[in-house]
């Protein structure tokens, strides 16, 4: 071990390689002991994996996106350097961890993957970027819930790639600099508003995923049903894709749900009919709402008559956290109009009412159009 590792308290040994070639890299591989807010949220996504999309060629839509990041890992490939550091923003499930995975592929470079939270003390940053190779990417998940003391050791990393490490305590306290490879981070959120501004000035791209159109999602789903031998038509496809709430995760969940339901209780095609049934089968409504979204939406109309009522107070009402509340349900449901965020708090639109199947009382209004949508309140 050199001087260098022992300063860090680094493990060599640790380093772990899983099937699909990542490394899970870190001092105690912080990887596993996370908790990740998605994967707390998805269920049992066992053959995820195998439906991710692999190049940008296969990434359907976002086509701004995918465009801009063509050009800066094609520049950096290019110049032979490591691209910019790369911040990916939106709601979960749309392709944030995906296109980690693919920008990595791209440069021909090796994947570092961890996350906010499994990131407790500053050594468990400096001892992965210690084992950082030159063009290695680093993907940092959640990174909104990186401590403030962890993410001081990402600022100089990112800019100078160089770490500072803090020998002793007070006044004798000496701070030694040492180099990091280039390597490019790349973050992921879904909450870009609670990134401090000083990390968010470090990436040299910035960039926010929208949900999918219903043709993209369809392409979604006939794509996966491919990979996965499923037998469906175009319509059954385009159903299942117009109930998935803009979200490819959630188009791959309800075509194995359909799935399963055509295998069972039909001869195997999934076409209009099958995907109709099986859908309300699975409770999943017209507008692609299922039943946590459509509680919560209940909980505004009839608990609390149509709000204003605040976040607090309605995520204790569907049992919810907070942050799930405003992460996975609050974003599609305010897109939709069904729900908005007021200073007072979160108001049903008569919409919500009327969508529910309930008399609306006659102040309730239809929305304005939804700008702010991922706005921090
Ligand atoms: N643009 C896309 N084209 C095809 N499939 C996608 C796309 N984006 C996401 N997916 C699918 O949705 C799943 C969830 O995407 P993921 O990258 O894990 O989302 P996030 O990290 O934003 O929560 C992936 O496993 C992949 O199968
Ligand atoms: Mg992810």
């Amino acid at each position: 071990m050199s001087g260098r590792d022992e300063l860090l308290g680094g493990h060599e040994d640790d380093d772990e390689t899983n099937e699909t070639g990542e490394t899970l890299s870190g001092a105690a591989n912080p990887v596993d002991e996370s908790v990740s807010l998605e994967a707390s949220l998805v269920g049992d996504e066992s053959d995820e994996a195998g439906l991710r999309p692999q190049t940008l060629d296969d990434f359907v839509g976002q086509r701004e996106l995918k465009e801009k990041l063509r050009v800066v890992l094609g520049a950096a490939k290019k110049r032979r350097r490591a691209a910019d550091h790369l911040l990916f923003a939106g709601p979960p499930g749309l392709g944030k961890t995906t296109l980690a995975h693919i920008a990595a592929k791209e440069m021909g470079a090796e994947l570092h993957i961890t996350s906010g939270p499994a990131l407790e003390r500053p050594g468990d940053l400096a001892s992965i970027l210690n084992q950082l190779e030159e063009g290695d990417v680093l993907f940092i998940d959640e990174i909104h819930r990186l401590s403030r003391a962890v993410e001081e050791v990402l600022y100089p990393a990112m800019e100078d790639f160089r770490v500072d490490i803090v020998l002793g305590k007070g006044p004798a306290a000496r701070s030694i600099p040492l180099p990091v490879s280039p390597f490019t981070l790349v973050g992921a959120t879904t909450r870009v508003g609670l990134l401090t501004g000083p990390l968010r000035d470090r990436f040299g791209l910035e960039t926010r995923l929208e949900y999918y159109e219903p043709d993209e999602l369809q392409s979604i789903v006939l794509r996966a049903a491919r990979i996965l031998g499923v037998d469906i038509d175009v319509d059954g496809a385009a159903e299942i894709a117009g109930r998935s709430r803009g979200t490819p995760r959630i188009a791959n969940r309800l075509l194995r749900q359909v799935r399963d339901f055509s295998d069972v209780d039909r001869d195997g095609l999934i076409d209009l009919t099958v995907a109709k049934d099986g859908l309300k089968f699975f409770g999943v409504d017209d507008r692609g709402l299922d039943k946590p979204s459509r509680g919560l939406l209940e909980a505004v109309c009839v608990m609390f008559e149509g709000g204003p009522v605040g976040l607090k107070t309605l995520s204790i009402s569907v049992s919810e956290p907070t942050e799930t509340v405003e992460d996975v349900y609050e974003p599609y449901l305010i897109q939709q109009g069904f729900l908005m965020r007021t200073p007072q708090g979160r108001v049903a639109t008569a919409s919500a009412w009327r969508h529910l199947g309930l008399t609306a009382p006659t102040r309730a209004a239809d929305p304005a159009p939804p700008p702010g949508l991922f706005d921090e309140s």
